[in-house]
């Protein structure tokens, strides 16, 4: 991406052209050739009903679990993941991702925990872009901005669900038909997202999208995790590496400038293991703008190449997260907008950087700057994007 940069703009258009045909818009034929045959020893999920939608709706609960012990809460309500257990050094098993026990307090207020981001994962400036000489309105949710593609995104949505059991691990494949014109983007959309528990912990996430119109799709899972299983301590103490030597600085809407920044000196550098607190009150403006971590970084792994992209260690527990992705980018947020309103199931409530989100996308506000790489999604092609979160202990 850095490099791209630096390089004349008919090498960026042909770079581009490339992309379009080679990742993120697979045909359908390559598609098939890929798909696993899973019709051999196949068990259904355990499942239960988790709660009722105002409409009557019934919202399920499906359990992903591995013979290794971990277990994964999804529910078909945003395709939130409402619990996630791993080990920590000495095998006790802990909840690492903060959520709510019930549907009414999703319903209620969720900032996001575990869900489901789309159509569009972060921030589309004023709410509004162009394609092919029209314009789109798209709801400002966030100040003057769209945030996680608007008032009903794919996270308030229900996905109808299909789970199984195979030698690989548990599977749980989500479906959700978004309409033409549906939170103001153009195009039918039809989404699918397959969560997979590997035997060996971790979690595998595959998107699939298709259109019958031009549109723009960025689609990312929004887990808040806390290594230690104890959501009233604060994550400072975890240690952050990000495959990156750059970030997008952003402006005071939390849209990036468009200047792509080199880590190096400053707060920003997860080049080598550090304390998410080392650097996070260091008085830097951009720091200022996020109250703390809030920024997307741009991987140093070519675009389209599956790689690991961040890893965190809490060194009390020994868990370790690792996060591997095709996506350009990863957003960062360390909690900073939670401020203890919000109820915690084990007691307490959830505080001010009591948590971390390591979310896997293109660029924020990518439709409205010609320089990132692009989102756009015409009919006949397919959207791809593959996130792995690994837990291991050390
Ligand atoms: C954003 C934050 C936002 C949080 C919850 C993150 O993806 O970067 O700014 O507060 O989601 O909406």
């Amino acid at each position: 991406m850095r490099k791209i940069q630096s390089y004349p703009m008919c090498f960026v258009l042909f770079l581009s052209l490339l992309q379009l045909g080679c990742k993120e818009n697979k045909k359908e034929s390559e598609l098939k050739k890929e798909a696993p045959n899973s019709q051999q020893g196949e068990q259904p999920l355990a499942k239960i009903v988790y709660g009722e939608m105002p409409d009557g709706e019934k919202v399920e609960q499906y359990t992903l679990s591995n013979a290794a012990g971990m277990e994964i809460d999804v529910i078909t309500y945003g395709g939130i993941i409402t619990r996630w257990t791993a080990p920590d050094k000495n095998g006790d098993y802990d909840n690492i991702v903060l959520g709510f026990d019930n549907l009414e307090q999703y319903l209620q207020s969720n900032p996001y925990f575990g869900a489901l981001i789309g159509r569009y994962g972060n921030r589309i400036s004023k709410g509004s872009f162009s394609l092919d000489g029209s314009t789109y309105s798209l709801a400002t949710n966030d100040g003057e901005n769209h945030l996680h593609g608007g008032e009903t995104g794919f996270d308030k949505v229900l996905w109808q669900a299909h789970g199984k059991k195979t030698a690989e691990g548990s599977t749980l494949i989500l479906s959700y038909t978004s309409g033409d014109g549906e939170e103001g983007y153009p195009g039918k959309l039809k989404v699918q997202v397959t969560y997979t528990l590997t035997m060996d912990n971790a979690l595998d996430i595959r998107y699939e999208a298709r259109t019958d119109k031009a549109t723009v799709v960025n689609l990312t899972q929004h887990s808040y995790f806390n290594l230690s299983g104890n959501f009233g301590q604060d994550i400072l103490d975890h240690e952050l590496v990000l495959e990156a030597d750059s970030f997008l600085p952003v402006d005071s809407g939390l849209i990036p400038t468009g200047e792509f920044r080199p880590v190096s000196g400053t707060p920003f550098d997860f080049q080598r293991s550090k304390p998410i607190g080392r650097d996070i009150d260091a008085g830097d403006s951009q720091l200022e703008l996020g109250l703390g971590y809030d920024h997307c970084w741009v991987l140093d792994q070519g675009e389209g190449d599956f790689g690991l992209a961040a890893s965190t260690f809490h060194p009390t527990s020994g868990r370790v997260l690792e996060v591997y992705t095709d996506e350009p980018g990863i957003q960062f947020y360390s909690g900073n907008f939670l401020d203890g309103s919000l109820p915690a199931p084990q007691g307490g409530t959830y505080g001010k950087r009591s948590c971390f989100c390591l979310e896997t996308q293109h660029f924020p506000d990518s439709p409205n700057q010609e320089a990132f790489p692009s989102v756009r999604l015409d009919p006949g092609d397919i959207y791809t994007s593959r996130t792995l979160f690994k837990l291991t202990t050390k």
